[in-house]
């Protein structure tokens, strides 16, 4: 009986191509590619925030943010060749909102935050085929705690000139009353895999 033979060995292939639970996993190259490009992003980000705020207070760092923040994203999605963003649950720019699976990982997220679980290496991945293309797309989640710095804009007790400040640029605003260790929201990355 030959056919069974077959069916056998194509499931096996199968199942070496696409790990055990049948959906692909990325390779160790990919996540540590999309690792080091949030950290790029992360402290290209920081950087610029710390020093405008230095130059001209948090009131006036918040115009620089709001150009910074889509700039260092673009540059390191160019650089990397895949796209990178953040995201939050609670979001200060409505551009930044979350889609449907980027909005369970960021609960997700929140629950083992709120269970104990240190955020600072919380990531999460997905392989999923992009409709429209029907190419595999690498989806990719990681934590960005809140800390000291961030509350000047994003805590509970912001400034008066701050406040005014964020609700010219941003009448929408729902990015405050985080606290330290708090997750603010996750960096987000979608690479086409190799098809
Ligand atoms: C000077 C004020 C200021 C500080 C300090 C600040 N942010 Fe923000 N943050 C902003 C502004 C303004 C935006 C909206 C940027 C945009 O328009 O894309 C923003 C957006 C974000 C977003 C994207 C999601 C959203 O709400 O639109 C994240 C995530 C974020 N900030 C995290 C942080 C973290 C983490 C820190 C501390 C390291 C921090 N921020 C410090 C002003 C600030």
């Amino acid at each position: 009986m030959e056919f069974p033979v077959r069916l056998a060995s194509s499931l096996l292939l199968a199942a070496f191509l696409s790990g055990c639970d049948g959906s692909v996993e990325p390779s160790e190259a990919e996540l540590a590619d999309i690792r080091a490009a949030t950290q790029e992003f992360g402290s290209e980000l920081k950087g610029q925030l710390v020093a405008a705020i230095k130059a001209s207070g948090p009131e006036g760092a918040i115009g620089v943010c709001k150009i910074a923040a889509p700039a260092v994203a673009e540059a390191v999605s160019q650089r990397r060749g895949f796209s990178i963003a953040r995201t939050s649950l609670k979001v200060r720019n409505r551009d930044n909102a979350p889609d449907e699976w980027e909005r369970e990982v960021l609960e997700e997220f929140v629950a083992r935050n709120e269970a104990g679980e240190n955020p600072a290496n919380m990531e999460s991945w997905a392989v999923s085929e992009d409709k429209a293309t029907g190419i595999q797309v690498l989806r990719y989640m990681k934590a960005i705690p809140t800390q000291d710095v961030c509350t000047l804009c994003h805590g509970t007790a912001i400034s008066e000139p701050v406040r005014e400040a964020l609700a010219a640029e941003y009448p929408d605003d729902r990015a405050t009353g985080f606290e330290v260790g708090d997750i603010r929201g996750a960096f987000t990355v979608r690479m086409a895999l190799p098809q």
